[in-house]
C-alpha cells in the first residue's frame, strides 16, 4: 500500500438536538485533530433526508450543526467545513460505489435494522444504502483518518471494505494511471478517549440520542446552566459510592457514563476522576459535574446563539468550504472516472 497524504474527514448529521454525546465522542477530537492534519469537517445533509425531514427546520440544523463546528473551535479557514450536498461529487461517487459495494454487506448494517424498524418494507433505498454514501463522504478526499463514535464503527468497517475491493477490481488501470497499488486509503476509525459512546441519563444501557422522546436523557448543546444542572441532577445512578479503580465500575452502567463525560470534559481519563472522586456519594459528585459541564458547554451554547444569529455569515463559510472541498473531490472524482472507464 502506498503511502497517502494524512487528511481527516468526518461528518454530523443536521437533524437537531445535537447533544454531548456528539460533542464528547466527535465534535470535540475533531478540534483536537486541527493541530496535527489537514481536517475536512461535514454538515451531512443528504444523510438527513433518508428519512423525512421538514424542509424549513432542515436548513436551520445544516446552520446549526455549521455554528456548533465553528463555537466548539474548528476553524474554517484554516480547514475545511462545508455541506454535503454543495458538492456533487459526494453523490456521483456513491453510485459507483454502490456498483462495489455487495448486498450481503449492506443486509449486516445494524444501524439500518435499528432505524429502518419492523416497517422495513417501508424504509426509504436512501437509508438503506447510507453507508454507501458515508465511504463516499470520507473516500472521495482520499481521507485516511476518521473520528467517530463507537455507534459508527461498523459503517467504518465497511468503508474500508468498498475502498479494498474498489482497489482490487480496478487493479491493473490503478496501477496502468499512475496510482500504484491502491487509489482508495483504507480509511482508519479513530474511536479514542473515554467518552465515546456516552449513554442515555435515563437508562445506563442506552446510547444518548437525537431521537430520544426524553429531553432528559440528553444534554443538548443548546442547554443553558439551569437546564444542564437539572437533567445531571436527575439523571439516573445506584445507591452505590463511587469506586475507587475503574474495575469497580464495571455492571454500573450509570456510574460509569458520568464518570467517563467528567474525564472528557476535563481532559483527562476515568482512573483519574475516580482518584479525585472514589469513595464520594453522587449528589457530591453531580454537582461537580454540573459545574464543569457549565464551564465547558456555557460559551459553547453562546457562541452558537450568537453565530445562529447571523445565517449570512454562516452561509457564507459553508460556500467558501464548498468551494475548496469541491476542487479535492472533483480531482479524485475525475480519477475514478478514468480508472472505471467513463469518458469525461
Ligand atoms: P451522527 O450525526 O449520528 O453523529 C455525529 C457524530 O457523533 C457521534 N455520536 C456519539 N458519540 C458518542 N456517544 C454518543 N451517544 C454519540 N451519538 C453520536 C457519532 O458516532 C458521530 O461520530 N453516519 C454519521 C455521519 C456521517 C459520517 C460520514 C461520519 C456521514 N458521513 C463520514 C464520518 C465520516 C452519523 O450519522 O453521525
Amino acid at each position: 500500500m502506498p503511502p497517502f497524504a494524512p487528511l481527516v474527514f468526518s461528518g454530523v448529521q443536521p437533524t437537531g438536538n445535537l447533544h454531548l454525546g456528539n460533542y464528547l465522542g466527535a465534535i470535540k477530537r475533531f478540534v483536537q485533530l486541527q493541530a496535527t492534519h489537514n481536517c475536512i469537517y461535514c454538515v451531512v445533509d443528504l444523510h438527513a433526508i433518508t428519512v423525512p425531514q421538514k424542509p424549513a427546520e432542515l436548513t436551520a440544523h445544516i446552520r446549526e450543526v455549521t455554528a456548533a463546528f465553528i463555537a466548539c473551535g474548528i476553524d474554517p479557514k484554516a480547514h475545511i467545513i462545508f455541506n454535503q450536498s454543495q458538492v456533487s461529487a459526494h453523490a456521483e461517487l456513491a453510485f459507483i460505489l454502490n456498483c462495489t459495494a455487495r448486498l450481503g454487506w449492506l443486509n449486516r448494517m445494524t444501524q439500518f435494522k435499528d432505524k429502518a424498524g419492523k416497517d422495513r418494507e417501508n424504509a426509504s433505498v436512501g437509508l438503506y444504502t447510507y453507508p454507501v454514501l458515508m465511504a463516499a463522504d470520507i473516500l472521495v478526499y482520499r481521507a485516511t483518518h476518521v473520528p467517530v463514535g463507537e455507534d459508527q464503527k461498523q459503517h467504518l468497517e465497511l468503508s474500508r471494505d468498498i475502498a479494498q475491493k474498489f482497489n482490487l477490481d480496478f487493479a491493473p488501470t490503478i496501477a496502468e494511471k499512475g496510482f500504484g497499488e491502491a487509489f482508495f486509503p483504507l480509511p482508519e476509525p479513530l474511536i479514542q478517549g473515554p467518552a465515546t459512546r456516552v449513554m442515555s441519563l435515563r437508562e445506563g444501557t442506552k446510547k444518548m440520542s437525537k431521537s430520544d422522546a426524553s429531553d432528559n436523557s440528553r444534554i443538548n448543546l443548546s442547554d443553558n446552566a439551569d437546564v444542564i444542572a437539572q437533567k445531571f441532577r436527575r439523571a439516573r445512578t445506584d445507591a452505590d459510592v463511587l469506586p475507587t479503580e475503574v474495575a469497580g465500575l464495571a455492571g454500573r452502567p450509570e456510574a460509569d457514563n458520568l464518570v467517563g463525560i467528567y474525564a472528557a470534559l476535563q481532559d483527562t481519563d476515568k482512573a483519574n476522576v475516580l482518584r479525585q472522586f472514589g469513595n464520594a456519594n453522587f449528589a457530591t459528585f453531580k454537582a461537580a459535574l454540573v459545574d464543569l459541564s457549565v464551564a465547558r458547554l456555557g460559551p459553547i451554547g453562546h457562541e452558537m446563539q450568537k453565530l445562529q444569529a447571523d445565517p449570512g455569515y454562516i452561509d457564507s463559510v459553508l460556500k467558501d468550504g464548498a468551494g475548496r472541498a469541491r476542487a479535492i473531490a472533483n480531482a479524485n472524482l475525475d480519477a475514478v472516472k478514468d480508472i472505471v472507464g467513463l469518458l469525461r
